[in-house]
């Protein structure tokens, strides 16, 4: 299996990308990190924990880090994730701590000892990310990859030109693109496809606890299971290219962040002209989304069921 930390802000996307993870035979999560970002820290932080014991992560360690960005105040999206971060879902509250420790330091240690083989999931704003980088930049070498729920080449959520967890912390982000390594970039052109129908949620219904304890009230109160579309489950779609690669076309783009723009601050600015440059990006084109939710509701079972 393929071995993986997640960086998090749950999040109703974030809590299915991490069901996602946790029941994938092809992945094994080492850890997960938090972040600020959909609500405050001690929020996210309280959701991975609860998500841990729910789904029986066992002793997965949660490392809590940054608050805010690294020089911006901090914005949030309470309005779409609730003012809990997980909807609907009223999850028990967790009976085990977070790791003792910076989720800074935990991502900078597990990269440290195992090079080559573990791949960095972030799907919140990318502080901690940016600060592991700053604090140990040996760690571009290191990484197995990097794949990042953000950014867009298209049009944006946060604003028009960007998306929320770009614009969170664009310092952050441009830290990161810049950083030396290829940046797996799945963002919203991508991930505005992952909605779910009705058939899906009745499929999510009969799901057990898995279902009524968390998978509908959080689609449902994301309201993504609409006419024209709402929300989409946007970070699934970063742990699940990891599962399956065939679900997302990648291109190679030189990707800049946009930290000045009055209008554009948080822009991912694609180029896919390359023009003899080396790309420092691998940016999602397009999802199957079909076999991207085949894949999803065939976890999802699987971790209903045990
Ligand atoms: C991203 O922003 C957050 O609200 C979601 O959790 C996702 O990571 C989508 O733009
Ligand atoms: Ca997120």
């Amino acid at each position: 299996a393929r071995k993986i930390i997640i960086d998090c802000d749950p999040g109703i996307d974030d809590a299915l990308a991490l069901a996602l993870a946790h029941g994938s035979p092809d992945l094994e999560v080492l850890g997960i990190t938090t972040v600020g970002g959909n609500v405050d820290l001690a929020r996210t932080t309280d959701n991975a924990l609860r998500l841990r014991e729910f789904l029986g992560f066992g002793d997965v360690p949660v490392t809590a880090g940054s608050a805010g960005a690294l020089l911006r105040a901090r914005v949030d999206a309470a309005d779409v994730h609730g003012g809990s971060g997980l909807g609907d879902a009223l999850l028990p509250p967790a009976t085990l701590p977070p790791a003792a420790g910076h989720a800074v330091d935990f991502i900078v240690e597990t990269l440290r000892a195992d090079p080559g083989e573990v791949t960095l999931v972030a799907i919140g704003p990318l502080t901690n990310v940016a600060l592991a980088v700053l604090r140990e930049p040996r760690i571009v070498g290191w990484a197995r990859g990097l794949t990042i729920l953000g950014g867009s080449y298209t049009r944006g959520n946060f604003s028009p030109a960007a998306e929320f967890n770009i614009a969170a912390d664009p310092e952050a982000a441009a830290i990161v693109f810049g950083a030396g390594w290829t940046v797996t970039m799945i963002g919203l052109d991508v991930s505005r496809a992952a909605m779910a129908t009705e058939a899906v949620a009745a499929r999510m219904a009969a799901m057990g606890r898995l279902g009524a304890d968390l998978l509908i009230p959080c689609v449902r109160f994301y309201g993504m299971i609409t006419a024209d579309g709402g929300p989409a489950i946007h970070d699934a779609c970063a742990v699940a290219h990891l599962i399956d690669p065939s679900l997302i076309t990648l291109e190679p783009a030189v990707v800049d962040v946009e930290t000045a723009g009055r209008f554009t601050s948080g822009m991912t600015v694609t180029d896919f002209d390359l023009r003899g440059r080396a790309p420092n990006a691998l940016v999602g084109t397009s999802l199957d989304v079909g076999r991207f939710w085949d894949l999803l509701l065939a976890v999802y079972a699987r971790v209903a069921e045990s």
